[in-house]
């Protein structure tokens, strides 16, 4: 059918499958704000780095389907490497500056072209007038809202709070990469950036103070940490003195398992605990 000729409000969800409560928290939002929802299931081969995991990603898609229809979905896209990128196509995104090259993009070069040519496809398939991120991957929702300003694409972005295990861990696919001992050393994420919380609304503002203190708590725990800072929503510029809104982004690797995670100061609660 054709929604936008029939007046019907449209809803699409971008995921790579292996659906879990976090994409699901974003699918019933959908659902509950729009007519029509469609959720696209692709494990873009353009954001993985030659040495990422993208031959071992999950892929679950039995469960995936139900999933989607008990969640009341409309549609599922579930399109081929080649019906996305055919051979010949040569057409590239760049995103410029420090939204595409710092952290994550500095982390994973190459990550957010990939991420924002794939996107930029799915929305000018499915024309949505509403596309739902969460904010756990917040420099991607970032590069997401950028795009469709820079773009002219005519698409709400919405973006949506993190879903957590009762422990605070943020929900991800990779958690399925843990084993049992690695998944309760990873609670020292959501511990840590409690503890920036508690520093911060103690009256702490020293930006390095706050990446130190989220650092320390990683490294205790044995994480490798990728980086710690305290960023600008909008632009991801790092600041000296940290404000409302500003946002600690970290990414630690526990074994082979890469884990980012993101806390907005001065609006989000602590993700686990008291904060202390
Ligand atoms: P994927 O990792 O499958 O995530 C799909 C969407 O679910 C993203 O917007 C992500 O931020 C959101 N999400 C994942 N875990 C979440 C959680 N615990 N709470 C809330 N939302 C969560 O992100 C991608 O796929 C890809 O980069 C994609 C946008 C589909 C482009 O390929």
């Amino acid at each position: 059918m054709d929604c936008h000729n029939a007046g019907l409000s449209v809803g699409m969800v971008p995921t790579m499958g292996a659906l879990h409560a976090g994409h699901r928290s974003l699918i019933d939002r959908a659902v509950a704000e729009n007519d029509r929802v469609v959720v696209t299931i692709f494990v873009n081969p353009a954001q993985f780095g030659p040495n990422e995991d993208f031959a071992r990603y999950p892929r679950t898609m039995d469960a995936d389907l139900a999933m989607l229809g008990a969640a009341g979905v409309h549609a599922a896209f579930v399109p081929s490497v080649e019906t996305m990128y055919p051979p010949g196509l040569v057409t590239r995104l760049d995103i410029a500056g420090p939204l595409g090259s710092r952290l994550e993009g500095a982390s994973r070069p190459g990550h957010f072209n990939g991420v924002a040519l794939v996107v930029t496809k799915l929305l000018v398939a499915g024309l949505p007038h509403r596309a739902y991120f969460g904010q756990k991957d917040v420099q991607q929702c970032a590069v997401v809202c950028r795009l469709v300003r820079d773009l002219d694409i005519g698409v709400e972005i919405v973006v949506c709070p993190t879903i957590r295990d009762t422990d605070g861990l943020a929900i991800s696919s990779r958690n399925r990469y843990l084993s049992p001992e690695d998944r309760v050393r990873a609670t020292a994420i959501p511990s840590s950036l409690a503890m920036a919380i508690g520093r911060f609304e103690a009256g702490e503002r020293d930006a390095t103070a706050l990446a130190t203190t989220v650092r320390s708590c990683l490294e205790n725990a044995g994480l490798d940490v990728e980086y710690v800072a305290v960023v600008r929503a909008d632009d991801f510029t790092e600041v000296e003195k940290a404000a409302p809104t500003n946002q600690i982004v970290l990414a630690a690797r526990i074994g082979s398992t890469r884990l980012i995670d993101v806390v907005r100061l001065g609006v989000d609660t602590a993700p686990v605990g008291g904060g202390v």
